[in-house]
């Protein structure tokens, strides 16, 4: 397939942020975007570049009513050199054929959609900011087109690479975070779609944003759908505890969403010679063993969030606070060590980023 370009700038064109502006999450946009079609006669078809601009549906588009979507988010960071690195990008692209199989979408290809990509940051390279701690968000989604109404798998789809210029995630930053374990609502169970990166997750999750947020707290933990005990993830990341030196966090079961960050800090705690535990743990268990002394530190993992610090868990009348709310030191050196390899600070050992 060729891929077409067009560079023409559009209306829409946004002014690029000032240089010190607090660019935030997902808040502006670059000039390009990459999109391409599928149908079932020609599979997935036209890969182009294009100006960012809106997109125009016909108000029967089926993913406007059932859902039928996925996404992906990885990052492009700036290097001391000027040069700009993704982050393990091939096991993005492949991590979006699990959702689109669970949500049946047909699969794109990896390794060409990664060659577009590249393109695409190779024509938006200036908005990578340079700054410490921020970095390009690149968000690939695809959304079902046919204009229907009828419950069934769509004929034709759309996928889109935008990019957004951003910040961290929370306004808190690399500060602990206060989270709120949901014990009415349920975010996923095994069977659902909770290891798909599918729209109608994040929406379902947002009555419990709701109620952690008045409760004082950024986040909320989610417990599993079953037993209401068992710690899956947080809202937008998943989750590690240090208990007694080991690094603990929540089996992939088929409800949680397989992280890349989540996988890297496996691998490089591993090979720091770290145990790490992939496994169940109950709310009950970890409250026990907090009490006792037990639990250091706890943390999410995410591409958008990072590493990020929990400092305290609120759980019904329980106040459980890691490390006299302060930021660990093994939630630290998986910080340093997951941005150093980012932004090309540290050698990369693992051959975790790809040069554009
Ligand atoms: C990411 O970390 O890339 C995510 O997709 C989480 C998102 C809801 C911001």
């Amino acid at each position: 397939m060729e891929l077409s370009i067009t560079t023409k700038l559009s209306d829409h064109m946004t002014p690029k942020p000032a240089a010190d502006a607090d660019l935030g999450f997902g808040q502006i946009f670059t000039d390009h975007m990459f999109t391409m079609d599928y149908n079932e006669k020609s599979g997935w078809h036209s890969p182009q570049i294009v100006p960012y601009m809106p997109i125009d549906l016909d108000p029967s588009t089926i993913s406007l009513h059932y859902g039928q979507a996925i996404f992906d988010g990885l990052k492009a960071y700036r290097a001391p050199d000027g040069s700009i690195n993704l982050f393990r990008p091939k096991l993005h692209l492949e991590r979006i054929n699990i959702s689109n199989e669970r949500m049946v979408i047909p699969p794109i290809d990896p390794d060409f959609c990664l060659q577009c990509l590249k393109e695409l940051l190779r024509i938006e390279q200036d908005w990578v900011p340079d700054r410490p701690g921020c970095s390009l968000y690149i968000r690939p989604f695809i959304v079902a087109m046919d204009p229907c109404l009828i419950v069934k798998p769509s004929g034709t789809y759309r996928f889109y690479i935008i990019l957004t210029p951003c910040g961290s995630y929370y306004p808190q930053g690399m500060n602990p975070v206060s989270i709120f374990v949901e014990t009415e609502y349920v975010r996923a169970v095994r069977g659902g779609s909770g290891q798909a990166k599918t729209p109608s997750n994040y929406a379902a999750s947002l009555i419990a944003q709701k109620r952690a947020m008045a409760a004082g707290c950024v986040q909320v933990l989610w417990l599993d759908g079953v037993h209401r005990r068992y710690i899956e993830e947080i809202g937008s990341m998943n989750t590690f505890f240090v208990i007694d030196g080991k690094l603990i966090t929540p089996e992939l079961n088929g409800s949680i969403l397989s992280g890349i960050t989540r996988r890297s800090v496996i691998e490089l705690a591993r090979d720091m010679g770290y145990t790490c535990e992939e496994r169940q743990i109950a709310i009950d268990e970890l409250c026990a063993l907090a009490k006792q002394g037990h639990v250091s530190e706890m943390f999410g993992s995410g591409t958008a969030a990072v590493i990020s610090p929990v400092g305290e868990l609120h759980y019904e009348t329980e106040r459980i606070v890691f490390n006299q709310g302060k930021t660990g030191k093994l939630t630290q050196l998986f910080y340093d060590t997951i941005t150093g390899i980012q932004y090309g600070l540290i050698p990369d050992q693992y051959n975790w980023t790809e040069k554009i």
